[in-house]
């Protein structure tokens, strides 16, 4: 068992993995290779999203990792969770990001604020991975702004009726609960900002087109369309004017997972490299024998550890109940652009071949990108760690 110990602050961090922790890691891997690979370049060319393989991870107990089992998830801590996520990722990031966004951003905001009714209602079901959840927040004109949103939800007895257009939702046209930030207070910014839970088919909440992206293509992403959408009190998670500290605090977390993801698609370009790298001959030598290509992967595979070193110690700080807020935007920050780098090589590297669809490595590249944007664009993560040494 490799035992890897790291200083963080006052504490020295031990990654010792644990025998479960090798468990996971072992069974997502196998996962990935049986049920992803095979399909990985399809899907993406057709954008198709991976139904079956949501389903199987749902029964593996991926889809709830870090919910306890009181409430049918896997009771895991979030350095399990990202062991199982760099897996997923290192084959296909598109399923990665369905299953980040129901673990971290869904589930995780039920365990954090919903109500013990809205746990038994939609937590279960979202943990065991019967049903798949969606995050509801930017809008046409709020991206990194977030809370400059417009979308309302007037209070109307023991109602509210929801107004407005939310876009980029990832999962918003599979899933079938949808966790949504909405203003309940016109002028109050942040303050004003209040989370619910919609469920699709609920009148008056319609389904945009499937948007048609760079990469992670067999993802599903949308708009979401509220019109006089009416859902009753109960629906509100938390209370009104908290939203906004909701919806960060979910961010915080699922900034990690993200990071997790593009380490794994990094790991993936590495890998391919040096298979390549080992295989390509060209002036009667292997491509490997060069030092041109032996500098491009030694500086790979550092920044993939550093990267991997980074999300550990923010997973670890999360799980003993720190504040990892900075160093979760450190391992975004620097996970998501380890991965830009890797992909953008690893296609020099195959030179030609690398810019063809059937060897699989031009889909890292557009895949990579996204990790540099969503949940925090880059620029919003160096804006979070400044504030933090500057405050
Ligand atoms: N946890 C808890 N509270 C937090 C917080 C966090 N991580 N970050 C901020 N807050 C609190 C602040 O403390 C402050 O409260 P107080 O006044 O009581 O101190 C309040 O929230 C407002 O904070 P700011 O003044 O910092 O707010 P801001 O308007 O300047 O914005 C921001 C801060 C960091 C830029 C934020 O808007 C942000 O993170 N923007 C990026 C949005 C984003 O990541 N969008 C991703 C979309 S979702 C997605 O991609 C999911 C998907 O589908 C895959």
């Amino acid at each position: 068992r490799r035992s890897i110990r790291i200083n963080c602050g006052k504490n020295m961090i031990d990654f010792t993995l644990t025998s479960d922790q090798e468990l996971i890691q072992q069974t997502a891997r196998e996962f990935a290779r049986e049920h992803l690979a095979p399909g990985v370049i399809e899907r993406d060319d057709k954008a198709e999203f991976p139904n079956e393989q949501i389903k199987l991870l749902g029964e593996l107990g991926f889809m709830g990792m870090m919910v306890p089992e009181e409430w049918d998830g896997s009771g895991f801590d979030t350095v399990t969770y990202v062991i199982a996520m760099e897996e997923i990722a290192a084959v296909e990031l598109a399923t990665s990001t369905v299953m980040s966004v129901n673990n971290s951003l869904v589930c995780q905001l039920f365990v954090d604020y919903g109500t013990e009714k809205q746990k038994e209602k939609y937590l279960r079901s979202l943990a065991s991975g019967t049903k798949l959840g969606a995050y509801s927040l930017s809008e046409p004109q709020s991206g990194s702004d977030a809370s400059n949103m417009r979308t309302f939800a007037q209070k109307d007895g023991d109602h509210y009726v929801i107004n407005g257009t939310k876009n980029w939702v990832t999962n918003g046209i599979n899933s079938d609960i949808v966790t949504l930030f909405c203003l309940t207070e016109k002028g109050a910014g942040y303050k004003g900002i209040t989370a619910f839970v919609v469920e699709k088919g609920t009148p008056g909440l319609s389904v945009g087109k499937k948007e048609d992206k760079l990469g992670i293509r067999a993802s599903d992403t949308c708009e979401l369309y509220f019109e006089n959408c009416r859902i009753p009190v109960e629906n509100r998670i938390g209370e009104e004017g908290q939203g906004f500290k909701i919806a960060m605090k979910a961010l915080g977390g699922g900034r990690i997972g993200i990071a997790a993801q593009a380490l794994g698609l990094a790991r993936a370009a590495l890998d391919a490299s040096i298979t390549y790298a080992k295989e390509r001959k060209q002036f009667g030598k292997t491509i490997g024998e060069f030092g041109a290509i032996q500098n491009i992967l030694a500086n790979m595979a550092t920044e993939i550890d550093a990267a991997r070193f980074l999300i550990w110690r923010a997973a670890k700080l999360k799980d003993e109940g720190k504040n990892y807020i900075r160093e979760s935007s450190m391992a975004k920050l620097f996970a998501s652009s380890t991965a830009m780098k890797a992909a953008t090589d690893c296609v020099q590297i195959h030179g030609g071949y690398g810019y063809m669809q059937e060897y699989g490595v031009e889909r890292l590249m557009r895949d990579a990108k996204i990790t540099q944007i969503y949940e925090g664009t880059s620029e919003i993560q160096q804006l979070v760690i400044a504030r933090d040494l500057l405050q």
